[in-house]
Protein backbone atom coordinates (compact mmCIF):
# COMPACT_ATOMS: atom_id res chain seq x y z
CA UNK A 1 0.00 0.00 0.00
CA UNK A 2 1.06 3.12 -0.57
CA UNK A 3 1.64 5.74 1.85
CA UNK A 4 -0.68 8.43 2.32
CA UNK A 5 -0.59 12.01 4.06
CA UNK A 6 -2.26 12.02 7.43
CA UNK A 7 -6.19 12.84 8.19
CA UNK A 8 -7.36 16.42 8.64
CA UNK A 9 -10.65 15.91 9.38
CA UNK A 10 -11.35 12.88 11.46
CA UNK A 11 -14.59 13.29 12.80
CA UNK A 12 -16.26 11.41 10.94
CA UNK A 13 -13.93 8.43 11.74
CA UNK A 14 -13.97 9.00 15.29
CA UNK A 15 -18.31 8.75 14.81
CA UNK A 16 -17.82 5.75 13.46
CA UNK A 17 -16.13 4.55 16.37
CA UNK A 18 -18.26 6.61 18.74
CA UNK A 19 -15.61 8.50 19.69
CA UNK A 20 -16.23 11.91 20.74
CA UNK A 21 -16.06 14.91 17.40
CA UNK A 22 -15.68 18.53 17.15
CA UNK A 23 -18.33 18.64 15.37
CA UNK A 24 -21.43 16.20 13.80
CA UNK A 25 -19.94 14.61 10.99
CA UNK A 26 -21.82 15.06 7.67
CA UNK A 27 -21.88 13.38 3.90
CA UNK A 28 -24.75 12.12 1.72
CA UNK A 29 -25.69 9.23 -0.01
CA UNK A 30 -24.89 10.03 -3.98
CA UNK A 31 -23.57 13.34 -3.37
CA UNK A 32 -21.69 13.39 -6.07
CA UNK A 33 -24.75 13.16 -8.92
CA UNK A 34 -27.11 14.94 -11.10
CA UNK A 35 -28.48 17.59 -9.12
CA UNK A 36 -25.12 19.09 -10.02
CA UNK A 37 -24.14 20.86 -12.63
CA UNK A 38 -20.54 19.97 -12.38
CA UNK A 39 -21.23 16.34 -12.60
CA UNK A 40 -23.96 17.10 -15.43
CA UNK A 41 -21.18 18.86 -17.66
CA UNK A 42 -18.49 15.77 -16.66
CA UNK A 43 -20.83 13.18 -17.52
CA UNK A 44 -21.69 14.62 -20.81
CA UNK A 45 -18.01 14.64 -21.47
CA UNK A 46 -17.89 11.06 -20.87
CA UNK A 47 -21.01 10.20 -23.06
CA UNK A 48 -22.49 7.91 -20.62
CA UNK A 49 -22.81 6.99 -16.70
CA UNK A 50 -20.95 3.51 -17.37
CA UNK A 51 -17.68 5.43 -19.14
CA UNK A 52 -17.79 7.75 -16.54
CA UNK A 53 -17.35 5.56 -13.78
CA UNK A 54 -14.85 2.95 -15.75
CA UNK A 55 -12.58 6.69 -16.32
CA UNK A 56 -10.62 6.81 -13.05
CA UNK A 57 -9.80 10.32 -14.14
CA UNK A 58 -13.10 11.41 -14.63
CA UNK A 59 -14.43 9.27 -11.94
CA UNK A 60 -12.13 10.72 -9.77
CA UNK A 61 -13.25 14.51 -10.69
CA UNK A 62 -17.13 13.53 -9.75
CA UNK A 63 -15.97 12.12 -6.22
CA UNK A 64 -14.33 15.32 -5.92
CA UNK A 65 -16.89 17.67 -6.82
CA UNK A 66 -19.26 18.11 -3.95
CA UNK A 67 -16.02 18.44 -1.88
CA UNK A 68 -15.10 21.46 -3.63
CA UNK A 69 -18.56 22.82 -3.35
CA UNK A 70 -19.35 21.96 0.34
CA UNK A 71 -17.74 21.64 3.73
CA UNK A 72 -18.27 17.71 3.56
CA UNK A 73 -16.59 15.62 6.39
CA UNK A 74 -16.03 12.44 4.29
CA UNK A 75 -16.12 11.74 0.11
CA UNK A 76 -17.44 8.66 -1.12
CA UNK A 77 -15.60 6.96 -4.24
CA UNK A 78 -17.89 7.03 -7.71
CA UNK A 79 -18.46 4.05 -8.80
CA UNK A 80 -21.93 1.67 -8.84
CA UNK A 81 -22.69 -1.51 -6.51
CA UNK A 82 -23.49 -2.94 -10.05
CA UNK A 83 -19.96 -3.09 -10.84
CA UNK A 84 -19.71 -6.60 -9.59
CA UNK A 85 -22.19 -8.51 -11.75
CA UNK A 86 -21.25 -6.42 -14.76
CA UNK A 87 -17.00 -7.84 -14.12
CA UNK A 88 -19.09 -11.64 -13.75
CA UNK A 89 -20.03 -11.03 -17.16
CA UNK A 90 -23.70 -10.41 -16.69
CA UNK A 91 -23.14 -7.13 -19.27
CA UNK A 92 -24.41 -3.40 -17.35
CA UNK A 93 -26.00 -1.31 -19.54
CA UNK A 94 -28.36 1.68 -18.78
CA UNK A 95 -31.44 2.73 -20.86
CA UNK A 96 -31.96 6.43 -21.05
CA UNK A 97 -34.04 7.48 -17.72
CA UNK A 98 -34.71 3.83 -17.31
CA UNK A 99 -31.90 2.71 -14.53
CA UNK A 100 -29.89 -0.25 -14.44
CA UNK A 101 -30.28 -3.10 -16.62
CA UNK A 102 -28.10 -6.60 -17.75
CA UNK A 103 -27.99 -8.66 -21.01
CA UNK A 104 -27.78 -11.40 -19.35
CA UNK A 105 -29.42 -12.15 -16.05
CA UNK A 106 -29.10 -15.17 -13.80
CA UNK A 107 -32.14 -17.03 -15.37
CA UNK A 108 -31.56 -20.94 -14.82
CA UNK A 109 -29.58 -23.48 -12.19
CA UNK A 110 -27.12 -23.86 -14.77
CA UNK A 111 -26.53 -19.97 -15.16
CA UNK A 112 -25.71 -19.56 -11.08
CA UNK A 113 -23.56 -22.69 -11.23
CA UNK A 114 -21.40 -21.49 -14.39
CA UNK A 115 -21.04 -17.61 -12.93
CA UNK A 116 -17.42 -17.10 -11.53
CA UNK A 117 -16.42 -14.50 -8.85
CA UNK A 118 -14.22 -11.82 -10.61
CA UNK A 119 -10.48 -11.27 -11.05
CA UNK A 120 -9.56 -8.59 -9.26
CA UNK A 121 -8.13 -6.85 -12.71
CA UNK A 122 -11.69 -6.59 -13.82
CA UNK A 123 -12.51 -4.46 -11.39
CA UNK A 124 -9.39 -2.77 -11.30
CA UNK A 125 -10.72 1.00 -12.48
CA UNK A 126 -11.87 0.73 -9.16
CA UNK A 127 -8.84 0.40 -6.86
CA UNK A 128 -7.10 3.30 -9.65
CA UNK A 129 -9.82 5.68 -8.81
CA UNK A 130 -10.03 4.75 -5.02
CA UNK A 131 -6.29 5.56 -4.88
CA UNK A 132 -6.57 8.55 -7.07
CA UNK A 133 -9.38 10.36 -5.04
CA UNK A 134 -7.14 9.03 -2.02
CA UNK A 135 -4.15 10.94 -3.44
CA UNK A 136 -6.23 14.42 -4.43
CA UNK A 137 -8.20 14.34 -0.86
CA UNK A 138 -4.40 15.11 0.16
CA UNK A 139 -5.89 14.46 3.79
CA UNK A 140 -8.93 16.69 3.57
CA UNK A 141 -11.39 14.33 4.50
CA UNK A 142 -11.51 10.51 4.75
CA UNK A 143 -12.71 8.23 1.38
CA UNK A 144 -15.49 5.67 1.97
CA UNK A 145 -15.07 2.83 -0.24
CA UNK A 146 -18.29 0.80 -1.04
CA UNK A 147 -20.04 -2.14 -2.04
CA UNK A 148 -23.52 -3.31 -2.43
CA UNK A 149 -24.92 -6.19 -0.10
CA UNK A 150 -25.35 -9.84 -1.82
CA UNK A 151 -28.97 -9.89 -1.28
CA UNK A 152 -29.26 -6.61 -3.24
CA UNK A 153 -26.96 -7.47 -6.16
CA UNK A 154 -28.49 -10.49 -6.51
CA UNK A 155 -31.54 -8.93 -6.71
CA UNK A 156 -30.81 -6.80 -10.11
CA UNK A 157 -28.74 -10.14 -11.37
CA UNK A 158 -31.76 -12.26 -11.11
CA UNK A 159 -34.34 -10.13 -12.01
CA UNK A 160 -32.24 -8.23 -14.82
CA UNK A 161 -32.99 -4.96 -13.56
CA UNK A 162 -34.69 -2.78 -11.15
CA UNK A 163 -38.54 -3.75 -10.13
CA UNK A 164 -40.96 -2.82 -7.37
CA UNK A 165 -41.18 -6.19 -5.97
CA UNK A 166 -38.68 -8.11 -6.92
CA UNK A 167 -41.03 -11.19 -7.65
CA UNK A 168 -38.53 -13.50 -10.01
CA UNK A 169 -35.76 -13.32 -7.37
CA UNK A 170 -37.86 -13.63 -4.40
CA UNK A 171 -40.26 -16.72 -5.99
CA UNK A 172 -36.51 -18.61 -6.39
CA UNK A 173 -35.85 -17.58 -2.55
CA UNK A 174 -39.39 -19.86 -1.70
CA UNK A 175 -39.03 -22.27 -4.40
CA UNK A 176 -34.99 -22.76 -4.64
CA UNK A 177 -33.34 -21.65 -2.19
CA UNK A 178 -30.12 -23.70 -2.51
CA UNK A 179 -29.91 -22.42 -5.77
CA UNK A 180 -30.52 -18.85 -4.28
CA UNK A 181 -27.79 -19.65 -1.52
CA UNK A 182 -25.38 -20.71 -3.75
CA UNK A 183 -25.89 -17.34 -5.89
CA UNK A 184 -25.36 -15.19 -2.60
CA UNK A 185 -22.41 -17.34 -1.47
CA UNK A 186 -20.75 -16.07 -4.58
CA UNK A 187 -22.27 -12.51 -3.92
CA UNK A 188 -19.98 -12.68 -0.78
CA UNK A 189 -17.24 -13.56 -2.11
CA UNK A 190 -17.38 -11.28 -4.62
CA UNK A 191 -17.66 -8.31 -2.03
CA UNK A 192 -15.06 -9.48 0.39
CA UNK A 193 -12.56 -9.19 -2.24
CA UNK A 194 -14.11 -5.96 -3.66
CA UNK A 195 -14.02 -3.95 -0.17
CA UNK A 196 -10.55 -5.65 0.58
CA UNK A 197 -9.30 -4.07 -2.52
CA UNK A 198 -10.40 -0.89 -2.03
CA UNK A 199 -9.05 -0.85 1.20
CA UNK A 200 -5.32 -1.86 0.09
CA UNK A 201 -6.09 0.96 -2.98
CA UNK A 202 -6.90 3.50 0.06
CA UNK A 203 -10.16 3.43 1.14
CA UNK A 204 -10.33 4.55 4.84
CA UNK A 205 -14.10 3.51 5.37
CA UNK A 206 -16.13 0.88 3.81
CA UNK A 207 -20.31 0.93 3.36
CA UNK A 208 -22.41 -2.09 2.24
CA UNK A 209 -25.51 -0.90 0.93
CA UNK A 210 -28.50 -3.22 1.38
CA UNK A 211 -31.14 -1.13 -0.58
CA UNK A 212 -33.16 -4.17 -0.95
CA UNK A 213 -32.78 -5.96 2.29
CA UNK A 214 -36.11 -4.48 3.43
CA UNK A 215 -37.99 -6.37 0.92
CA UNK A 216 -37.80 -9.60 3.25
CA UNK A 217 -39.41 -10.73 6.06
CA UNK A 218 -37.33 -10.83 9.28
CA UNK A 219 -36.51 -14.71 8.91
CA UNK A 220 -35.66 -14.38 5.52
CA UNK A 221 -33.72 -11.31 5.76
CA UNK A 222 -31.37 -13.22 8.40
CA UNK A 223 -30.87 -16.12 6.72
CA UNK A 224 -30.86 -14.45 3.14
CA UNK A 225 -28.74 -10.84 3.85
CA UNK A 226 -27.69 -10.35 7.28
CA UNK A 227 -26.16 -13.78 7.36
CA UNK A 228 -24.12 -12.67 4.36
CA UNK A 229 -23.38 -9.23 5.65
CA UNK A 230 -21.25 -11.02 8.67
CA UNK A 231 -19.58 -13.46 6.98
CA UNK A 232 -18.40 -10.98 4.50
CA UNK A 233 -17.26 -8.17 7.89
CA UNK A 234 -15.74 -11.61 9.48
CA UNK A 235 -13.71 -12.32 6.46
CA UNK A 236 -12.17 -8.70 5.75
CA UNK A 237 -11.37 -8.28 9.31
CA UNK A 238 -9.34 -11.37 8.97
CA UNK A 239 -7.81 -10.57 5.80
CA UNK A 240 -6.90 -7.05 6.35
CA UNK A 241 -5.69 -7.54 10.56
CA UNK A 242 -4.18 -3.80 11.43
CA UNK A 243 -5.58 -2.37 8.07
CA UNK A 244 -9.17 -3.21 8.96
CA UNK A 245 -11.21 0.27 8.66
CA UNK A 246 -14.64 1.24 9.96
CA UNK A 247 -17.41 -0.02 8.20
CA UNK A 248 -21.32 0.74 7.75
CA UNK A 249 -24.20 -1.44 6.82
CA UNK A 250 -27.29 0.22 5.44
CA UNK A 251 -30.26 -2.41 4.94
CA UNK A 252 -33.28 -0.20 3.96
CA UNK A 253 -36.33 -1.01 5.31
CA UNK A 254 -34.02 -2.40 8.28
CA UNK A 255 -35.74 -0.33 11.07
CA UNK A 256 -37.53 -3.40 12.52
CA UNK A 257 -34.61 -5.47 13.15
CA UNK A 258 -31.85 -3.00 14.25
CA UNK A 259 -31.43 -5.51 17.36
CA UNK A 260 -30.18 -8.08 14.87
CA UNK A 261 -28.07 -5.63 13.10
CA UNK A 262 -26.01 -4.71 15.43
CA UNK A 263 -24.18 -7.94 15.74
CA UNK A 264 -23.01 -8.08 12.44
CA UNK A 265 -19.62 -6.83 13.16
CA UNK A 266 -20.11 -3.24 11.78
CA UNK A 267 -19.48 -0.57 13.60
CA UNK A 268 -21.99 1.85 12.56
CA UNK A 269 -25.82 1.13 10.76
CA UNK A 270 -27.46 3.24 7.92
CA UNK A 271 -30.84 4.38 8.95
CA UNK A 272 -33.59 5.25 6.10
CA UNK A 273 -35.68 8.42 7.15
CA UNK A 274 -39.15 6.04 8.19
CA UNK A 275 -36.62 4.47 11.26
CA UNK A 276 -37.29 6.56 14.28
CA UNK A 277 -33.76 7.69 15.28
CA UNK A 278 -34.28 8.16 18.68
CA UNK A 279 -35.67 4.59 19.17
CA UNK A 280 -32.76 3.32 17.18
CA UNK A 281 -30.46 4.96 19.43
CA UNK A 282 -32.14 3.77 22.44
CA UNK A 283 -31.81 0.28 20.91
CA UNK A 284 -28.59 -0.04 19.48
CA UNK A 285 -26.94 3.52 20.31
CA UNK A 286 -24.47 1.81 22.96
CA UNK A 287 -23.42 -1.12 20.49
CA UNK A 288 -23.14 0.98 17.07
CA UNK A 289 -22.84 4.29 15.68
CA UNK A 290 -25.45 5.47 13.96
CA UNK A 291 -25.86 7.30 10.09
CA UNK A 292 -28.73 9.12 8.96
CA UNK A 293 -31.36 10.13 8.68
CA UNK A 294 -33.02 12.95 6.61
CA UNK A 295 -36.08 12.15 4.61
CA UNK A 296 -34.39 13.31 0.81
CA UNK A 297 -37.83 15.05 -0.09
CA UNK A 298 -36.78 17.85 2.72
CA UNK A 299 -34.20 19.20 0.34
CA UNK A 300 -36.85 20.05 -1.69
CA UNK A 301 -38.92 22.16 0.51
CA UNK A 302 -38.22 26.20 1.37
CA UNK A 303 -34.97 26.98 3.53
CA UNK A 304 -36.90 27.44 7.28
CA UNK A 305 -38.64 23.76 6.90
CA UNK A 306 -34.67 22.41 5.86
CA UNK A 307 -33.34 23.49 8.88
CA UNK A 308 -36.73 22.74 10.85
CA UNK A 309 -36.22 18.94 9.67
CA UNK A 310 -32.14 18.93 10.31
CA UNK A 311 -32.58 20.62 13.73
CA UNK A 312 -35.61 17.48 14.50
CA UNK A 313 -33.14 14.67 13.42
CA UNK A 314 -30.44 16.22 15.60
CA UNK A 315 -32.65 16.68 18.68
CA UNK A 316 -33.61 13.24 18.28
CA UNK A 317 -30.32 11.60 18.38
CA UNK A 318 -28.76 13.81 20.78
CA UNK A 319 -31.98 14.80 22.89
CA UNK A 320 -32.36 12.45 26.13
CA UNK A 321 -29.11 12.81 27.84
CA UNK A 322 -27.07 10.64 25.60
CA UNK A 323 -23.66 10.31 25.83
CA UNK A 324 -23.62 12.50 22.39
CA UNK A 325 -21.21 10.41 20.58
CA UNK A 326 -21.50 7.40 17.26
CA UNK A 327 -23.66 10.19 14.99
CA UNK A 328 -23.12 10.58 11.46
CA UNK A 329 -25.75 12.57 9.68
CA UNK A 330 -27.01 11.73 6.51
CA UNK A 331 -29.64 11.44 4.36
CA UNK A 332 -32.29 8.24 4.57
CA UNK A 333 -31.40 7.52 1.19
CA UNK A 334 -29.91 9.05 -1.98
CA UNK A 335 -30.23 12.59 -3.01
CA UNK A 336 -32.77 13.53 -5.38
CA UNK A 337 -31.27 14.88 -9.07
CA UNK A 338 -34.11 17.57 -8.77
CA UNK A 339 -32.64 18.76 -5.54
CA UNK A 340 -30.83 22.31 -5.29
CA UNK A 341 -27.50 22.79 -5.08
CA UNK A 342 -28.07 25.73 -2.70
CA UNK A 343 -30.76 23.69 -0.55
CA UNK A 344 -27.62 21.67 0.41
CA UNK A 345 -25.84 24.16 1.76
CA UNK A 346 -28.76 24.97 3.87
CA UNK A 347 -28.32 21.13 4.93
CA UNK A 348 -25.01 21.00 5.99
CA UNK A 349 -24.70 24.77 7.54
CA UNK A 350 -27.48 24.05 9.64
CA UNK A 351 -26.02 20.13 10.76
CA UNK A 352 -22.74 22.11 11.33
CA UNK A 353 -24.36 25.24 13.33
CA UNK A 354 -26.61 22.90 15.55
O1 LIG B 1 -22.98 8.12 -3.27
C1 LIG B 1 -22.20 8.50 -4.15
O2 LIG B 1 -22.07 9.70 -4.47
C2 LIG B 1 -21.31 7.48 -4.81
C3 LIG B 1 -21.77 6.90 -6.00
C4 LIG B 1 -22.87 5.84 -6.03
C5 LIG B 1 -23.62 5.63 -7.21
N1 LIG B 1 -24.40 4.52 -7.02
C6 LIG B 1 -23.54 6.44 -8.43
C7 LIG B 1 -24.66 6.43 -9.37
C8 LIG B 1 -23.27 4.88 -5.10
C9 LIG B 1 -22.84 4.70 -3.64
C10 LIG B 1 -24.23 4.04 -5.74
C11 LIG B 1 -24.85 2.87 -5.11
C12 LIG B 1 -25.98 2.20 -5.78
N2 LIG B 1 -26.16 1.96 -7.12
C13 LIG B 1 -27.04 1.58 -5.09
C14 LIG B 1 -27.18 1.48 -3.59
C15 LIG B 1 -27.63 2.75 -2.99
C16 LIG B 1 -29.03 3.14 -3.35
O3 LIG B 1 -29.17 4.18 -4.02
O4 LIG B 1 -29.94 2.43 -2.96
C17 LIG B 1 -27.92 1.02 -6.04
C18 LIG B 1 -29.20 0.29 -5.77
C19 LIG B 1 -27.33 1.26 -7.32
C20 LIG B 1 -27.84 0.81 -8.66
C21 LIG B 1 -28.12 1.96 -9.52
N3 LIG B 1 -27.15 2.70 -10.17
C22 LIG B 1 -29.38 2.52 -9.85
C23 LIG B 1 -30.70 2.01 -9.34
C24 LIG B 1 -29.13 3.62 -10.70
C25 LIG B 1 -30.13 4.50 -11.38
C26 LIG B 1 -30.46 5.54 -10.36
C27 LIG B 1 -31.08 6.75 -10.96
O5 LIG B 1 -31.36 7.62 -10.09
O6 LIG B 1 -31.26 6.86 -12.18
C28 LIG B 1 -27.73 3.73 -10.86
C29 LIG B 1 -27.02 4.77 -11.62
C30 LIG B 1 -26.22 5.71 -10.81
N4 LIG B 1 -25.27 5.33 -9.91
C31 LIG B 1 -26.23 7.13 -10.87
C32 LIG B 1 -25.25 7.59 -9.98
C33 LIG B 1 -24.82 9.01 -9.73
C34 LIG B 1 -27.09 7.99 -11.81
C35 LIG B 1 -26.40 7.86 -13.13
C36 LIG B 1 -26.54 9.00 -14.07
O7 LIG B 1 -25.71 9.93 -14.04
O8 LIG B 1 -27.46 8.90 -14.92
Amino acid sequence: MTNFVPLKNTNFIRALQKQPVDRTPIWMMRQAGRYLPEYRAIRKQAGNFINLMKTPDYATEVTLQPLRRYDLDAAIVFSDILTIPDAMGLGLYFEENHGPKFQNPLRSEHAINNLAIPSEESLSYVYQTVSKCRKELNGKVPLIGFSGSPWTLACYMVEGQGSKDFLTIKSMLYSNPIILHKLLEKNAQAVAQHLKCQVEAGAQAIMIFDTWGGLLSRATYQEFSLKYITFILDILKSQLGDLSVPSIVFTKGGGQWLEEMSGCGANALGLDWMTDLDLASQQVGSKVALQGNLDPAVLLAPDFVIQNEVNKVMTSFYGNDKDGTGFVFNLGHGISKETSPDAVSVLIETVHRF
